[in-house]
């Protein structure tokens, strides 16, 4: 499985990708604003930088939602580095979009998507990753871990290529249902990326071998 960072934050994309376990990053329009990235080309230097910081996968969407602007959109955000995958809503001129690009060999990353028919709709239109919400369906009383268990169950099927890549992920357990599901990659917080090293009994542990060590060398 996967991880990628799910911030625009560059502080927290450094720490996590010194932690060895970091695959990529996605940011989305509300994450560039939290870290007060403005204007276009202050937004593309700051997907730059976000590109120095890991090997690859670097999700920047666009904010067009027609075909043409996409397209026009897609090829400006690809053309700041090559790690980066143009993230493109769920939306009918999405789809042409990331059927056009991954056509042309392009790295695409359907996003806002809630439901397994729209997974699906994003593999047939080759998409390379889907991002299927979790935390914001279970925010309406919709069970994101039974949509999940659609897409993966769909995708065996026909062998699609796309890539699942689990999003809005709010706590660990999305991430081990996910992983127990065999989803290829989840997009999570530092923080959730974190509790996921985390154990009481470590914690005693390592505590008491410590206290162990220090009382035979008196
Ligand atoms: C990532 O690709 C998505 O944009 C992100 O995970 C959405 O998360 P949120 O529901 O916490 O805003």
């Amino acid at each position: 499985m996967k991880f990628f960072i799910d911030t625009a934050l560059l502080s927290e994309i450094e720490e996590a990708a010194s932690l060895g376990i970091l695959d990529g990053v996605t940011t989305n329009p509300s994450l560039m604003a939290k870290v007060g990235i403005q204007g276009q080309e202050a937004i593309y230097q700051h997907y730059k930088k976000i590109c120095d910081l890991v090997d690859n996968n670097v999700s920047a969407e666009v904010i067009s939602t027609d075909f043409e602007g996409m397209m026009k959109e897609a090829d400006a955000l690809a053309g700041i580095d090559e790690k980066i995958v143009v993230k493109i809503p769920m939306i009918p001129d999405g789809v042409k979009a990331i059927k056009k690009l991954s056509g042309m060999g392009a790295r695409t990353n359907c996003t806002l998507v809630f439901s397994a028919g729209q997974a699906l709709v994003a593999a047939k239109a080759g998409a390379t990753y889907v991002s299927p919400f979790l935390g914001r369906l279970d925010d309406i009383s919709m069970d994101s871990m039974e949509m999940l268990g659609q897409i993966v169950n769909i995708y065996q099927n026909y062998n699609f290529q796309t890539e699942i890549l689990g999003a809005s992920v709010r706590h660990p357990m999305h991430v081990i249902t996910a992983a127990e599901m065999g989803v290829d990659v989840v997009t999570a917080s530092l923080k959730t990326l974190k509790a996921l090293f985390q154990h009481p009994l470590t914690d005693v542990g390592l505590e008491k071998f410590l206290a162990d060590y220090q009382k035979s060398q008196k």
